[in-house]
């Protein structure tokens, strides 16, 4: 099966969003990826619901919000209101992250949990039946542009391995230096949505590149 692509939005031209948003509508990206970031959670600041107004204005593939902040409970109807398709929501930041599940499912969204290249696969034991997408990060959250981190295949191998002891249907989401060199052993390890930021939007042709991890076998 063709993988998911979802192109991160962090690493377009912000003063160009809506053309940017044209980009992702004409191209095969199935979602668009938005990263939140508090300030708090992740050492950098990026944009709130405003700018996720602006583009759900203009965009016809989902939002795929991955938020990188702290109490993310507070605003889960406020990212639903924004146009958030699917929320993450961080289990180092969710200290009530079953009830936060339930929350995001009753609002309408498809739920998530992001973890940190330092976070065990293991503590999503008791949540991964529950939950749609576990978004595993590949960089330390807060920057695009970074370089992926290795271990991430151990993790995907053991997470794998977790969704299949436990019979979930959640999707594996990786997030943070993916590029051509990964795209495919990452999928071949059983990847099921690639995040791309900077591989796609610092080339002169984004569409193609796109396309090309659209096209993975
Ligand atoms: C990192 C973000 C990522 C980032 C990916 O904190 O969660 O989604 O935008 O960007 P690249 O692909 O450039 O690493
Ligand atoms: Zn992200």
């Amino acid at each position: 099966m063709n993988p998911i692509i979802a192109p991160s939005i962090l690493a377009s031209d912000f003063a160009n969003l809506q053309s940017e948003v044209t980009m992702l509508n004409e191209s095969r990206a199935d979602w668009i990826h938005v990263d939140v970031m508090d300030g708090v959670f992740v050492p950098n600041i990026s944009f709130g619901v405003p700018v996720i107004k602006a583009i759900k204005k203009h965009s016809k593939k989902p939002l795929d919000v991955h938020l990188m902040i702290v109490h993310p409970e507070r605003y889960i109807e406020t990212f639903k209101e924004a146009g958030a398709d699917s929320l993450s929501v961080h289990i180092e930041a969710s200290i009530h992250l079953h009830r936060t599940i339930q929350q995001i499912k009753a609002a309408g969204m498809k739920a998530g949990v992001a973890i940190n290249p330092h976070t065990g696969v293991i503590q999503l034991k008791d949540i991964i039946a529950d939950i749609d997408l576990v978004c595993l990060m590949s960089v330390n959250p807060g920057f695009g542009g970074q370089s992926f981190i290795e271990n991430t295949f151990q993790k995907l191998a053991e997470l794998k391995q977790l969704i299949a002891e436990r019979k979930s249907k959640a999707l594996i989401e990786i997030d943070g230096g993916v590029n051509h060199q990964n795209a495919k052993p990452l999928l071949d390890a059983g990847a099921n949505v690639l995040v791309a930021g900077n591989f796609v939007f610092s080339s002169s042709d984004p569409k193609s590149i796109i396309r090309e991890l659209k096209l993975i076998q």
